[in-house]
């Protein structure tokens, strides 16, 4: 594993199955571990978008591993007086052990790793969310029992930084993906090409959303419209509206289906209510299990011994 996790584009077979072994060990084992990976250890949460998930689910994880959260607003840093991202870096390098990092620009968040001493995880930019990520893969392998061939059909904005971040994890880990959406709203080419160039993973995309669920294992959807995207709201409600998962989306798919969506969810928009409802859905396990990925994430970036942690569980 790399010094930071910014993307899972780097990720090897051995990082993912290490993160998902850990992540089952940490779940498992959840009341009564002892190992306090973070102790004596500070970990900053810079955010500068909303959240409820990733906040809360990482300042509990920190806790839980014995270390100490310092939640931190980038507007009320220095930050955001236009103090570089490499003064930021090298004067937090002399405080604090690692940074939870939510922002737009994921150029900013390579610039804050480049210039720390310290690890960087990204907590989601305008390009991607790893920690997400890494959980739906989690999630799916708890209740697929394997990765590789599994179907998931993710419908709605094929351009968020969730549906790249499906396509890198297609890539990680043999899933079969089949994107659907307007062609405007179509993945990117350079994920695209990467997704074609690569071993594992088969990627495909279609404006056909029927045809694009059949047979699937899940359908995963985000919201329309993406933190930062708030302008372009009533352009992306329209443009996007064939795209909903709805009761008769989830019938197309066929038996077994279940329902993954990151959340936060805006109902009636790209789900329904009742589909979001549905025994089907599994929409909080992925939230959940948040915390125990992410915890696993945190232990194998800050503690050196995490391998004897795999081994002795
Ligand atoms: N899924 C997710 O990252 O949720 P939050 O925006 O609430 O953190
Ligand atoms: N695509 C969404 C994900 C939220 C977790 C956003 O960026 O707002």
């Amino acid at each position: 594993m790399r010094k930071d996790l910014l993307t899972v584009e780097n990720l090897t077979d051995t990082d993912l199955e290490n993160i998902l072994k850990l992540s089952e060990l940490m779940k498992r084992e959840r009341l009564t571990w002892k190992r306090k990976s973070l102790d004596g250890k500070t970990i900053a949460l810079i955010f500068s978008k909303s959240s409820t998930r990733t906040r809360v689910s990482f300042e509990v994880g920190i806790r839980e591993l014995g270390g100490n959260a310092l939640f931190l607003d980038q507007n009320d840093m220095q930050l955001g007086r236009g103090e570089t991202i490499e003064d930021t870096a090298k004067v937090l390098s002399r405080y604090i052990h690692g940074v939870v990092i939510r922002t737009y620009k994921h150029d900013d968040v390579v610039e804050l790793a480049k210039f720390a001493k310290f690890p960087v995880i990204n907590a989601l930019t305008d390009e991607f969310h790893p920690c997400q990520i890494l959980t739906d893969l989690f999630t799916m392998r708890e209740f697929s029992g394997k990765l590789k061939g599994v179907k998931v059909a993710f419908l709605g904005d094929c351009a968020s930084n969730m549906a790249n971040s499906m396509i890198l994890a297609a890539n990680l880990s043999g899933l079969e993906l089949r994107l659907a959406s307007p062609e405007k709203y179509a993945p990117s080419p350079s994920l695209m090409k990467m997704a074609e160039e690569s071993e594992k993973g088969e990627v495909s995309w279609t404006d056909d959303i029927t045809s694009a669920v059949e047979g699937v294992d899940y359908i995963y959807t985000d919201v329309w419209v993406s933190m930062g995207m708030e302008d372009e709201k009533e352009k992306r409600l329209k443009e996007l509206k064939d795209y909903k998962v709805t009761n008769e989306i989830v019938e197309a798919a066929g038996e077994g289906v279940r329902i993954m969506h990151c959340l936060p969810a805006h109902r009636g928009e790209e789900i329904t209510s009742e589909v979001i409802g549905s025994h089907k859905s599994i929409v909080f396990d992925q939230a959940e299990n948040r915390l125990h990925v992410q915890k696993s994430i945190m232990t194998m970036l800050l503690d050196e011994d995490w391998k004897d942690i795999l081994e002795e569980g």
